[in-house]
């Protein structure tokens, strides 16, 4: 039995990620939000423990591995690497990261098959069935070469003798469970989806395979290995503890934060499983929509992905965060902009958060000695009463909407407190207030009233925005970590008059919208050149967790001939070139690579005139995933070097002659 803990427990997880690839802002986002509530959490008094890991088994893995010459393990442990290491630069880490690679997640899947066994829950059958192998299931009333419907790729027929799991049992069981615990599923929409589809009946489900070698082995049942979901759910408890979970008392999970494409397995393989290896059930399991980018789920295999490396390199993380949480609606879908997240970024933060910290602070500075002024009849009861009054009604709807996980309306209250803040500075003037000594009294009022307003708004935004919030309770002469501030214990009028400011820094300065935006899309093109590379040496030590998010450059790893041997390089003839509207830097080509003419967007406006580029013999990628630039399709990619300190480029070219589509080796 674990020892009793001082504060309630709060475990809580992401989705484990495939390690066929690597994290888009799509799986960014829901690492970001289960950070974010950990963060809250923590400061409503909870003992927060978060995990986060990689789903490492399974035909798409082992096709990956083979196709990057690899061996399943070799390849997996090189990109889980990766992922984790993503995650320690953002400062979003798991306090655990559970590899379904790893021993004790063998063991703990093997303990849960025994459990369902022994209790009658398990069965062996045959199963011929449609199977799309890009999503790991069995299609459903599918026939032979039919398109699975949610890829469209078309599945596979298959038959095997395999172990089954007798869900079809737990249909009433689960019904009842939903009925006892109406916020299991959270938000309604998929609790209305999942009850109508356990309403429809279950079918006993298929959880082991004898066609797939990656995989868990069960035991003394070779060549049986675990399939997916009965192997990567699994990874939840065998992060805490696995079959010794008493030990460390943090399971049954209070939160399974998802994406809602797999809310199914979560709300009913998931406490199906449970139920049958009679353990404690996960309190909620939370589904949040999709990104969408250009109005399409991000996703690889759609190649309309979004990086997030390239974004924290201009911007940061916490714009990021900020942007996420605030523009989309948790729970529904919400499309990525690069335009709406920059102006997001200038105007909520550098002309809303940084501008308000600011101001208050340079005046302090320079009316009061860098000393928060008193106001007059501090320490009275009632000294400031409209403004207690306003700020504990912030304080109760405020946390009451990150209860909810309302985000995007929990951000909104934050940031109108701001605008009030900075319209009551506007209204009173105290760059006015100073020109007078009589002034003095109500120029202390008034900065008092701000910089305390300043605290408590930084505090509410502190889950969202922790490294800059915490910069600003430092400037405003805080000593306690702001981390460590229990939300419900604040109010009105605990900043202390007489307490030094800290240094003061700008947190968010302004950015130039147009320049932003292609200095991250041109980092992104410099990535895609060289996606998804397997680093044949062990990641780099992690940050500590929370650790600034500065920009990480992946080290250059050695490549075998078989990796160049995959990019496609062909000579190309320029046959149109015109610039993209809104953007300096990009022009559209319409280059001939011999058997075709693709369009091109190229960032190479800032040296090359359109008119001079007509005609012109270029290198050009012609194997790249297709991707939008500033909404332009672009279907390769024109090679150049960036020479000197602007790295401004300069095409490759040939000194003889060379037939238009010859191709480079
Ligand atoms: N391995 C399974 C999950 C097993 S959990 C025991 C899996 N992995 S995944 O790599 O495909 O990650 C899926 C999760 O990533 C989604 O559930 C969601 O949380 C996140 N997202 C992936 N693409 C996304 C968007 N375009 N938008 C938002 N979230 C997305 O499924």
């Amino acid at each position: 039995m674990s020892t009793p803990r001082a504060k309630p427990k709060y475990y809580l997880t992401t989705p484990l990620y495939y390690t066929n690839g690597l994290p888009h802002i799509g799986h960014t986002y829901s690492t970001i939000v289960a950070d974010v509530i950990r963060r809250y959490k923590r400061m409503r008094g909870f003992d927060v423990f978060m995990t986060t890991g990689a789903d490492e088994h399974g035909v798409n893995v082992e096709r990956s591995a083979i196709k990057a010459g690899k061996s399943p393990q070799e390849y997996t442990t090189a990109i889980a690497a990766q992922w984790r290491r993503l995650w320690d630069d953002l400062g979003i880490p798991g306090d655990e990261f559970i590899r379904t690679t790893d021993e004790k997640h063998h063991r703990t899947v093997q303990w849960l098959f025994k459990r369902c066994r022994e209790n009658g829950f398990i069965e062996k059958g045959h199963y011929t069935g449609q199977y799309c192998v890009h999503d790991n299931a069995y299609v459903v009333d599918a026939g032979p070469g039919d398109p699975c419907p949610d890829c469209g790729r078309p599945t596979e027929t298959v038959t095997e003798e395999n172990y089954f799991f007798k869900l079809s049992e737990f249909q009433q069981k689960l019904l009842d469970f939903y009925a006892a615990n109406p916020d299991f599923i959270r938000p309604e929409s998929r609790r209305n989806e999942v009850l109508s589809f356990v309403q429809g009946g279950l079918k006993n489900l298929s959880i082991t395979r004898t066609t797939i070698r990656w995989g868990i082995p069960v035991p003394g049942e070779a060549p049986h290995v675990f399939y997916v979901w009965f192997d990567a759910l699994i990874g939840y408890l065998s992060a805490v503890g696995g079959p010794e979970f008493d030990e460390r008392g943090l399971w049954p999970a209070d939160l399974h934060m998802v994406g809602k494409e797999i809310i199914r397995f979560h709300a009913v393989y998931w406490p199906a499983f449970l139920m049958a290896a009679d353990l404690p059930l996960p309190k909620q399991i939370w589904a949040h929509g999709w990104l969408l980018f250009d109005s399409e789920k991000m996703s690889k295999s759609r190649g309309n992905v979004v990086r997030p490396r390239p974004i924290v390199s201009v911007l940061g993380i916490e714009p990021l965060r900020y942007y996420l949480l605030r523009e989309i609606v948790f729970g529904q879908d919400g499309s990525f902009s690069y335009d709406a997240l920059v102006g997001r970024y200038n105007s909520d933060l550098a002309n809303g958060l940084g501008n308000l910290a600011s101001r208050t602070l340079t005046m302090i500075e320079r009316y009061f000695g860098g000393e928060i002024p008193t106001p007059p009849g501090y320490g009275a009861l009632g000294n400031s009463p409209g403004s207690a009054d306003f700020a504990a009604e912030a304080l109760t709807r405020i946390t009451q909407l990150y209860d909810r996980f309302s985000f995007s309306l929990a951000l909104e209250g934050i940031w109108e407190l701001v605008a009030s803040i900075d319209k009551y500075l506007t209204i009173e003037k105290p760059w006015t207030l100073a020109e007078q000594p009589e002034n003095r009294e109500r120029l202390a009022k008034v900065l008092y009233t701000a910089a305390e307003g300043l605290r408590i708004v930084t505090a509410l935004a502190h889950p969202v925005l922790p490294q800059s919030t915490e910069k600003i309770w430092r400037q405003l002469g805080q000593t306690t970590p702001l981390a460590g501030v229990q939300m419900d214990l604040l109010s009105w009028g605990q900043l202390k008059p007489g307490t030094k400011i800290g240094k003061l820094e700008g947190i968010f300065p302004r950015v130039e919208k147009s320049e932003a935006i292609e200095r991250i899309e041109a980092m992104e093109q410099e990535q895609s050149k060289a996606p998804e590379t397997i680093p044949s040496t062990a990641a780099p030590a992690p940050t500590p967790s929370g650790a600034a998010a500065a920009p990480a450059v992946a080290p250059t790893a050695k490549i075998g001939i078989e990796d160049f041997a995959k990019v496609e390089m062909r000579v190309g003839q320029v046959k149109s070139a015109e610039r993209v509207a809104g953007a300096d830097k990009l022009l559209q080509l319409q280059v001939d690579i011999g058997d075709e003419v693709r369009q091109i967007v190229a960032g190479i406006a800032s040296a090359y005139k359109p008119e001079d580029l007509v005609g012109r013999k270029v290198v050009v990628v012609v194997n790249l995933q297709p991707r939008k630039l500033r909404g332009v399709e672009s279907n390769g990619m024109i090679v150049a070097a960036s020479s000197g300190p602007d790295g401004s480029p300069v095409l490759a070219g040939f000194l003889e002659d060379v037939p238009v589509g010859a191709r480079l080796k």
